[in-house]
């Protein structure tokens, strides 16, 4: 139909070749002759070891906020995650059919979705007198695991009970932070809607790819990182010390951000690592 999509990858921030092969991948529709067998091949053999890699690992995402705000984002963002769970969109007679593994995590979507708008909105209603935001004290695994271990894929609103069932609206890079420490996951990925974190706050070239735990704690210091990237460089660095491998703070807006961040190199955004 289009290949208007790949229009929006920002030329200095990924190649060229990498751009028109993941065009073989991320939008098939196009003419598959301009990208040679060559070029599929290569594109290929740069993500196999991250296909290898991350086999069998666990990657928590957390999306929300400013990465949410468009629908046709959210539709992109929703096809990253079914492409990984081998579903492939349906069509008979031209209808789409939802079988019941897709219409499962259509549902645990708009629960999710769903669940937090509530949970939003009652947070207003409520204001200032109610004031349930809570800190996470400990993350029982036990109930997500099994469903991960059973191919599912849980989409968790970032709402959590005391020991008294009262329930809190819990900072969701924070909650997407302890739990990626408490299931032992790969990575920890983080959607916003910057490119990631950015030398200089007002240029949108300057993304810093690649950062460890001492990087992010001077740029911090010399307040480089400041407003609502620092909660989210905060939570990298607890979910690192606590075993995970690399954090991820990546760019909502671009499309399939997800994939590049975890299929190529280069990435998507800012790799903060231990
Ligand atoms: P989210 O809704 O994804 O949590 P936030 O607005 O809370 O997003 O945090 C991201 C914001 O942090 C950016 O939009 C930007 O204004 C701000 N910010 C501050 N310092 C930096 C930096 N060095 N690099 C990138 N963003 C920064
Ligand atoms: N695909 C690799 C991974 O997820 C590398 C990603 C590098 N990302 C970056 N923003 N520098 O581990
Ligand atoms: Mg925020």
């Amino acid at each position: 139909q289009n290949a208007a999509p790949l229009a929006k990858f920002k030329p200095s921030r990924i190649s060229t070749s990498l751009r028109s092969s993941l065009q073989s991948i991320v939008a098939p529709e196009v003419d598959q002759d301009f990208t040679s067998a060559q070029t599929r091949v290569k594109i290929l053999s740069e993500a196999l070891p991250f296909i290898q890699k991350f086999r069998g690992k666990t990657i928590v995402v957390k999306y929300g906020g400013a990465a949410m705000k468009s629908e046709a984002l959210q539709a992109s963002v929703i096809a990253d995650w079914l492409g990984k769970l081998n579903i492939e969109p349906n069509f008979l007679n031209g209808l789409r059919v939802t079988d019941a593994s897709t219409m499962e995590i259509v549902s645990m979507v708009l629960v999710g979705k769903v669940n937090k708008q509530l949970v939003a909105l009652i947070n207003k209603a409520g204001g200032t007198a109610l004031g349930f935001v809570g800190d996470i004290a400990s993350v029982d695994p036990t109930i997500i695991r099994p469903l991960i271990d059973n191919n599912h894929l849980p989409v968790i609103a970032s709402v959590a009970a005391d020991a008294t069932g009262q329930a809190y609206n819990i900072n969701a890079d924070t909650a997407a932070g302890e739990l990626a420490a408490a299931l032992g996951a790969e990575k920890l990925i983080l959607l916003t809607d910057v490119a990631g974190i950015l030398e200089d706050r007002n240029d949108p070239e300057s993304l810093v790819r690649e950062i460890d735990i001492k990087g992010v704690k001077k740029m911090i210091e010399e307040g480089t990182i400041a407003g609502g990237m620092i909660p989210k460089v905060n939570c990298c660095v607890r979910s690192l010390a606590q075993g995970v491998r690399t954090t991820s703070i990546i760019d909502g807006r671009l499309k399939h951000s997800l994939l590049l961040e975890i299929l190529t190199d280069e990435g998507a955004g800012t790799m903060i690592t231990g």
